[in-house]
């Protein structure tokens, strides 16, 4: 049995579906290429079938050390006597006592990648049947998601994605779920990678307006006059030396058999399509990758898209801030003093530090939603990537409940998050002598901590969590799964969140 499932990040110049063929026999199974998961302490599951196919060609190959096993190795055997397939890709995912969601996530998108290098009718994935629900869902996601890289303005493309993706010998609802997951994660990757000049508020407000479209969210899009009337004079002050206009975008979704007892999740998102630093200008090697500023934005609309399309029986709405930060002549100035929607001062000390400006009055609109939860996603601190590096998030939060629950979310999808302290004695790190407070801290130590408390006064008592995903957002190098640039960082945990929050009773 095979059937298509809504894609609904694909474009007319993408053809790729996924189905999934719960009885299959792999052996007689006729694709491109087959993939397959080994674990570093032997063959088992699936492919002790595989092995017999082939006459105890892995297993041999095992013995003699030309198969390990190890994490994201790929191994391709061409024409194997005894199978259908043109040629079988084995991936390693190390030791059993670790596979873990994330593993099977990184090792199907390092095994779609690789594949992906070559155009290729049909690519098969065998799943192993003692694999649970979620580890399945994200081993598909992974498939899908790494068959895309940094292509969209290349001529001759690197990666083509696979006219069919099947999965063998795996549920086909799982698969639908798994294929929604790494859309929502394609569609992140997708706007961080596009160039500053073609992705700007404007624009990034028409993508959402047709992904709204095709998932049937419901969306609201602030212009400059819908902002004023608002009194978002902080956003403003940042979007100000831009030629492009700035927009809030308020997208929301009300799962099936929902009512107001419900809980509802905010996502807010930080949507700076470019940062120049503004008249605290960058370095000319500091702004390079500035176009990623917007990840948080494009995290909190995968998120809210696929869990739409999941149909999660939850309330979401998603908010994003979309300015540039640019150095125009009517640029903010250091010593400006904005007044935030809230009605809170804020003294500019470095127009670099736009995020949390702009995020103070896009958490404010959301606070008024009254929801019971807000998780903000954004490109921060420099700050956060000393003190995690490139592969780790910063979790804040006013709420340890609602942080463990995300925490545990990012944990069990593979996303590594770490929680930063939120100690009462930096409040007044942000205290200005002119202003209710200043953009900055007192020096640059610390710097994550006092971006996050500057957000916290801008959300009242909701319990709240702030993820700096400065570091995550953007991969400079590539890795297994990805060929480089945006990573979709946060997507899937947000999805795992709001599945969590949707089956779970919270204390508050
Ligand atoms: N968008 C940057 C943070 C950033 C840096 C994200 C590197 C991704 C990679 C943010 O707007 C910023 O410039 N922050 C300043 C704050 C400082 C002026 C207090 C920083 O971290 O240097
Ligand atoms: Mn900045
Ligand atoms: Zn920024």
């Amino acid at each position: 049995m095979s059937s298509e499932f809504l894609n609904y990040t694909q474009t007319n110049s993408e053809t790729s579906d996924i189905s999934a063929e719960p009885s299959a026999d792999p052996a007689h199974f006729k694709a491109d290429a087959l993939v397959v998961f080994l674990e570093s302490d032997g063959l088992r599951g699936p492919l002790i079938e595989i092995d017999k196919s082939t006459g105890g060609l892995l297993q041999q190959l095992f013995q003699q050390g030309e198969l390990t096993g190890k994490r994201y190795e790929c191994i391709s055997l061409y024409a194997p006597n005894g199978l259908a397939c043109k040629q079988l890709l084995i991936v390693g995912i190390g030791s059993c006592e670790e596979v873990h969601a994330g593993v099977l996530y990184e090792a199907s998108g390092a095994a779609a990648r690789r594949l992906s290098g070559q155009p290729r009718a049909t690519v098969g994935f065998l799943a192993d049947g003692t694999w649970s629900n979620e580890k399945l869902e994200q081993a598909v996601a992974g498939s899908i998601m790494g068959v895309a890289g940094q292509d969209l303005y290349r001529s001759e493309k690197h990666q083509t994605p696979f006219e069919k993706t099947v999965w063998l010998q795996a549920p086909v609802e799982v698969v639908q779920r798994g294929s929604i997951i790494g859309e929502g994660v394609k569609l992140a990757r997708r706007l961080v990678n596009m160039p500053p000049d073609d992705l700007y508020p404007e624009t990034f407000a028409e993508e959402a307006a047709t992904i709204a479209g095709r998932v049937g969210l419901e969306i609201e899009i602030w212009d400059q006059a819908r902002l004023e009337r608002e009194r978002c004079q902080a956003l403003l002050a940042v979007a100000r030396g831009s030629t492009r206009a700035p927009r809030i975008v308020l997208m929301h979704y009300r799962g099936p058999g929902c009512n107001d007892a419900s809980p509802r999740v905010a996502l807010v998102g930080k949507g700076v399509t470019f940062d120049s630093g503004g008249l605290s200008l960058k370095t000319s090697e500091g702004m390079l990758a500035m176009k990623c500023d917007m990840a948080g934005a494009a995290a909190a609309l995968g998120a809210i898209a696929s869990i739409a399309a999941l149909k999660i029986p939850i309330h979401v709405v998603a908010a994003v801030g979309l300015v540039e930060n640019m150095t125009g002549g009517n640029a903010y100035k250091l010593g400006d003093v904005v007044t935030a929607r809230s009605g809170t001062t804020i003294e500019i000390h470095n127009t670099d530090a736009e995020g949390r400006v702009v995020l103070a009055d896009v958490l404010d609109v959301v606070a008024d939603l009254k929801p019971s939860c807000i998780i903000d996603a954004a490109t921060l601190t420099g700050a956060c990537m000393v003190a995690l590096g490139r592969d780790i998030a910063g979790i804040f939060t006013n709420n340890q409940a609602y942080c463990d629950v995300l925490e545990n979310a990012a944990t069990s999808v593979g996303e590594r998050v770490w929680q930063l302290p939120m100690d009462k004695d930096f409040d007044s790190q942000i205290f200005s002598d002119v202003a209710d407070i200043k953009n900055v801290g007192d020096g640059r130590l610390g710097g994550a901590i006092t971006a996050a408390k500057l957000l916290e006064r801008f959300v009242r008592n909701i319990p709240w969590i702030h993820v700096d995903i400065a570091g995550p957002a953007f991969a400079d190098k590539p890795r297994p799964s990805i060929a480089g640039g945006g990573t979709g960082s946060m997507v899937r945990s947000f999805i795992e969140f709001a599945k969590r929050i949707a089956s779970l009773k919270l204390d508050e």
